[in-house]
């Protein structure tokens, strides 16, 4: 293990009021998307688009790694330099999804696990060789009365585990994602009963399979409600309920915990991120996001894919970025939302 290179990436991805944009939506993902706004997908358009991300003025100010597609670490921007060279030159990380996609568990209520371990060390390597010095991850968990089941908390932890072994022993720092999904509606209370049992299974597996935590990175879901549920939690209710969580499980040797935003609006996944710092000032871990659709929303509407919208659409991003990144330090105030609608 190369600790001196895991290190330097750690220090980067772990600054504070830095996040990480996470841009590694499947082509069947970002195909979704599009199509909800009109816009054709195609690789071009899909490069265009990332291209614009990354290229957004001031970008690097908030965000210190953006998280790839494989597509996207092998394309090359409009003007012939590859995509992972274009986020070097402005001083952002490339990462990479490296999980295979979600199938359904056997003899299990149709939950699902996540594949991709065979091979995933030579595609690391190859990964590395083309730029990316990080890694995702991502295992999901539904919840109903009877889900997760202790099979898929076992499994999906086991399969985080041997993912992250496996990335550190190669130079990569992995982001380790159990994402506790936002469908339903079950209770906060619930939420955070299922989230302890994961995460719980989660940092069992990790110290099974010698993960070194100090160079990885937490990416979870908030303790939150369930999107159908009839009451709906507020900012400081998510940030009590997540902190009281990660405080029994999480480690203070991680150094970073980053969101994912799950669904949650963008203001809103703002709003509960600055909550846990206003409540907590002095936690161990720090604590950033690490999100899609909360950083991307407005940005990819706003583009529409009209190459005429590309510089309002980059003022959107820039706009979403500053405000977590405010929220990362307890900075962030709900009438700063304003600038977003005038963006
Ligand atoms: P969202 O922030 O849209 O949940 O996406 C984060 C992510 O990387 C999901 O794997």
């Amino acid at each position: 293990m190369n600790v001196t290179e895991l290190e330097q990436t750690m220090k980067q991805l772990g600054a504070t009021g830095k996040g990480i944009l996470a841009a590694d939506e499947s082509v069947a993902t970002i195909t979704k998307r599009f199509t909800a706004l009109n816009i054709q997908s195609t690789e071009d358009t899909r490069r265009d688009y990332r291209e614009l991300l990354i290229a957004t003025p001031g970008l690097s100010d908030y965000i210190a790694g953006v998280i790839l597609f494989e597509e996207t670490l092998n394309q090359k921007a409009h003007d012939g330099t590859p995509i992972p060279e274009l986020l070097k030159k402005v001083g952002i990380l490339p990462g990479i999804k490296v999980d295979k996609g979600l199938i359904i568990m056997t003899n299990t209520q149709d939950e699902q696990i996540t594949q991709g371990l065979d091979g995933l060390a030579e595609r690391l390597t190859e990964y590395k060789t083309k730029g990316a010095r990080f890694a995702k991850w991502r295992a999901v968990y539904a919840i109903s009365n009877k889900t997760p089941s202790k099979m898929v908390i076992k499994e999906n932890a086991h399969g985080l585990a041997r993912y992250a072994a496996i990335c550190q022993s190669v130079g990569i720092v992995p982001i380790v994602e159990p994402e506790i999904l936002l469908d339903g509606d079950h209770t906060l209370e619930r939420c955070a009963e299922v989230s302890e049992n994961v995460l719980h299974a989660v940092f069992n597996a990790l110290y099974k399979n010698k993960v070194k935590l100090e160079y990885m990175i937490l990416k979870p879901s908030m303790v939150i409600n369930g999107s159908k549920c009839t009451t709906k939690a507020t900012p400081e209710e998510v940030a009590k309920a997540t902190i009281t969580v990660f405080r029994r499980t999480v480690p203070a040797a991680v150094p970073t915990i980053n969101f994912l935003s799950g669904g949650q609006s963008s203001e809103q996944a703002t709003a509960n991120l600055n909550a846990m710092h206003t409540l907590y000032p002095n936690l161990p871990w720090n604590l950033s996001y690490s999100y899609a659709r909360a950083l991307q929303d407005y940005c990819m509407k706003t583009w529409a894919g009209n190459p005429k919208n590309v510089a309002a659409a980059q003022k959107a991003m820039a706009v979403r970025a500053k405000l977590n990144s405010l929220a990362a330090t307890g900075k962030y105030k709900p009438t700063m939302e304003k600038e977003t609608s005038t963006a």
